[in-house]
C-alpha cells in the first residue's frame, strides 16, 4: 500500500497485509454488510459501468446542465485550498471531483475516496487516478479505517439516506476530520426519491417501501459541532447540510 495512505490508517490496519482488488485496499467490516447496505452495494456494483453514462446522457436530456450545477454548488461550499487532505465518503465514480474549484491546484490535493461498492471504485480509479493524487479504499462509511483528526476536508454526497448506520457514519466523518474542518453531507430529499427513484424502471425495485426523514438526519448531528446549516437545492430535490467540527 502507498505509504502516505498507510500513514492515515488506524495502527491495526498498518500492520496487517491488507487484501487489495484492482490495487484498491479492501477494508470492509462485514458487520455492516447487511440489510440496505448490502442491497445498495449490490445495486451499485451492478450499475457501476453505466452510472456515468446514465447521468451524462439521460440526466442531461431530462435536466440539462442542472445536475452539474447542483454538484458544483455543493462542492463549492467546502473550504478548498492547496495542499490539503480530503476525504470523500461514498465517492462512487468520482463525478464530483471535476467540480473542485479551479482556484485550487488540484495536483496539490491529497484525496482519499471510500465506497462500499468495489464496482464504483473501479470506475472512479479508471477516470481519475492519472489526473489526481487520489487513493481509494473499499470500506463502509460506518467504520472508516482512518486515524482521528486526519483530514482537512470531509464530505459525503448521495448515499446516507439509506445507510444502515446513519448516526455511525456521521460520527465517523466527524471523528476523522481535523478540529475546525467544515463537513458537508448532501443527498436527495424524500420528495425526489418518490418522484425519481421510485418511478424509474432502473431503480424502483430497490427503493420500493423506502422512506427518509431529513429532520431525523439533522437531529443526528451532535451539538458539539458549530455553524450547522441545512440548504435545499434544485427546487427542494437535494439537501446539503454543512457544519464545523
Ligand atoms: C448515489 S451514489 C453517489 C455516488 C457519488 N457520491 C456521486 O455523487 O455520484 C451512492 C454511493 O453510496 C455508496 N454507499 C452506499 N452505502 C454505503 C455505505 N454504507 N458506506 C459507504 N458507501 C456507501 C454506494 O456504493 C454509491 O457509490
Amino acid at each position: 500500500m502507498d505509504p502516505d495512505l498507510a500513514s492515515k490508517l488506524k495502527p491495526q490496519y498498518r500492520e496487517v497485509a491488507v487484501k487489495e482488488t484492482n490495487g484498491i485496499p479492501v477494508l470492509l467490516n462485514k458487520q455492516f454488510l447487511t440489510g440496505d447496505n448490502e442491497k445498495y452495494r449490490k445495486m451499485y456494483n451492478w450499475m457501476s459501468r453505466g452510472y456515468d453514462l446514465v447521468e451524462t446522457v439521460v440526466g442531461r436530456l431530462k435536466y440539462g446542465n442542472t445536475i452539474n450545477n447542483v454538484r458544483s454548488a455543493n462542492i463549492s461550499k467546502l473550504e478548498w485550498r492547496d495542499n490539503c487532505s480530503v476525504l470523500y465518503v461514498s465517492i462512487g465514480t468520482g463525478r464530483d471531483l471535476q467540480f473542485i474549484p479551479v482556484t485550487v491546484n488540484k495536483k496539490t490535493l491529497d484525496i482519499v475516496g471510500v465506497d462500499i461498492s468495489m464496482g464504483m471504485l473501479k470506475q472512479c480509479k479508471k477516470s481519475y487516478h492519472k489526473k489526481l493524487n487520489l487513493s481509494l479504499i473499499n470500506c463502509c462509511a460506518e467504520d472508516l479505517p482512518f486515524n482521528d483528526n486526519e483530514f482537512d476536508i470531509v464530505f459525503h454526497v448521495g448515499g446516507i439516506n439509506f445507510f444502515n448506520g446513519k448516526q455511525l457514519a456521521i460520527n465517523e466523518m466527524i471523528r476523522v476530520a481535523k478540529k475546525g474542518t467544515k463537513i458537508l453531507i448532501a443527498d436527495e430529499t424524500a420528495d425526489f426519491i418518490e418522484k425519481q427513484y421510485k418511478k424509474s424502471n432502473l431503480t424502483k425495485n430497490y427503493f420500493a417501501g423506502q422512506t427518509f426523514d431529513l429532520h431525523d438526519l439533522e437531529a443526528m448531528i451532535p451539538n458539539t459541532v458549530t455553524e450547522k446549516t441545512t440548504e435545499l437545492l434544485w427546487d427542494d430535490r437535494f439537501y446539503c447540510i454543512t457544519f464545523r467540527k
